[in-house]
């Protein structure tokens, strides 16, 4: 079959929207769906500060490609955020590949080591504490994320989360019946004072085959494997799986989800927008201490939110 709009050979069938098209005009569609997505949602406005977290899967990366892309249109600085989590040879990989593209993009990069932060890897947190590397890398990473953005006074930190994760966040936050945790899964999420930095999703509309296809064509650099840590049988991963397959039987169907959420926000509670202050390092909290505060302290007897917070200073002040 020929692509819509030229003469050349189609080499993507979109099914939801019953388009077949060629490599270059592929490419084009995902270009201008995302800065439909950042203009749909007024993601990013000129002037901006935008600061990209990138862990150097296909998702991010692609990310990174676009937003660095859209600056063209849109005039706006990005920064770039790559988190070394110190497991094994799989970060080893990753900071490699962030840099890299990161310096061939030619744009500012922070890259946060555990290891040097805590004098801990994941891995070697989990054992000591023993819990899931999973769950502890979360509060790890969302901590870093917020207050990298913060010392940056970034105006947005912009995730690589695509269609396909809102869909199964919203499935599962609607399975243990969360309505304000539903309310979160927006493409914009505001900041609040000094102490929760905004947070965009410029991928939202995109499928991860989308996203897989464009990252081929454009011959992205993009790490293969998945974290060691990554298991199949995770609900959210159980449940990805069957949103891919109701999604091949019933084309759009993912799409059509997130469109009518959207449509349907004003219809879910709205969590409390008031946040208290982490009496250690002064940000957001649901308590006296924040979580990483908290975890920190277990695992060093010392909270380690101010210092990190200083640190992460110190980084940025280099980068001028
Ligand atoms: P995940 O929770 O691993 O699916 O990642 C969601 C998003 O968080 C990715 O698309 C990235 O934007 C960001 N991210 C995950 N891991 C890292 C990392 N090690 N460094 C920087 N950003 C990351
Ligand atoms: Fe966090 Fe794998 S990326 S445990
Ligand atoms: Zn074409
Ligand atoms: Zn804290």
């Amino acid at each position: 079959m020929k692509c819509k709009y030229c003469s050349r050979r189609g080499e993507v069938t979109i099914p939801y929207a019953r388009l077949t098209l060629c490599k270059e005009h592929f490419i084009e569609f995902i270009q201008r769906k995302v800065l439909r997505t950042i203009k749909r949602y007024n993601l990013i406005k000129p002037g901006d500060k935008i600061l990209v977290a990138v862990s150097g899967g296909k998702d991010s990366i692609t990310l990174l490609q676009l937003l660095s892309e859209i600056r063209k249109t849109i005039n706006y600085d990005l920064y770039v955020l790559h988190i070394d989590l110190g497991i094994g040879e799989y970060s080893k990989s990753s900071r490699t590949l962030v840099e890299s593209y990161t310096k061939q993009l030619g744009l500012p990069i922070i890259i946060l080591e555990l290891k040097k932060i805590l004098g801990y890897t994941i891995s070697e947190i989990a054992k000591k504490l023993k819990r899931p590397p999973c769950s502890i890398c979360g509060i790890i990473k969302r901590y870093l994320f917020n207050a990298t953005a913060i010392e940056l006074k970034a105006t947005a930190l912009a995730t690589g989360h695509n269609l396909d994760d809102i869909a199964t966040f919203i499935l599962k936050e609607f399975f243990a019946q969360n309505l304000t945790g539903i309310w979160k899964l927006q493409p914009y999420n505001e900041s609040y004072k000094d102490i929760v930095a905004a947070r965009i999703k410029p991928l939202y509309e995109t499928y991860e085959e989308e996203i897989r296809k464009y990252a081929e064509f454009m011959k992205l650099p993009y790490m293969q494997e998945k974290c060691p840590y990554y298991k199949p049988t995770t609900l959210d991963n159980v449940l990805k799986q069957k949103i891919k397959e109701v999604e091949e039987g019933f084309p759009g169907i993912t799409i059509g989800l997130i469109r009518r959420f959207i449509k349907n926000i004003d219809k879910y509670p709205r969590p409390k927008t008031s946040f208290l202050k982490c009496r250690i390092c002064g940000l957001a909290s649901s308590g006296e201490k924040c979580s990483y505060c908290k975890l920190t302290e277990k695992l060093l007897g010392e909270p380690m939110g101010y210092k990190t917070r200083e640190y992460i200073k110190s980084l940025i002040k280099e980068l001028k």
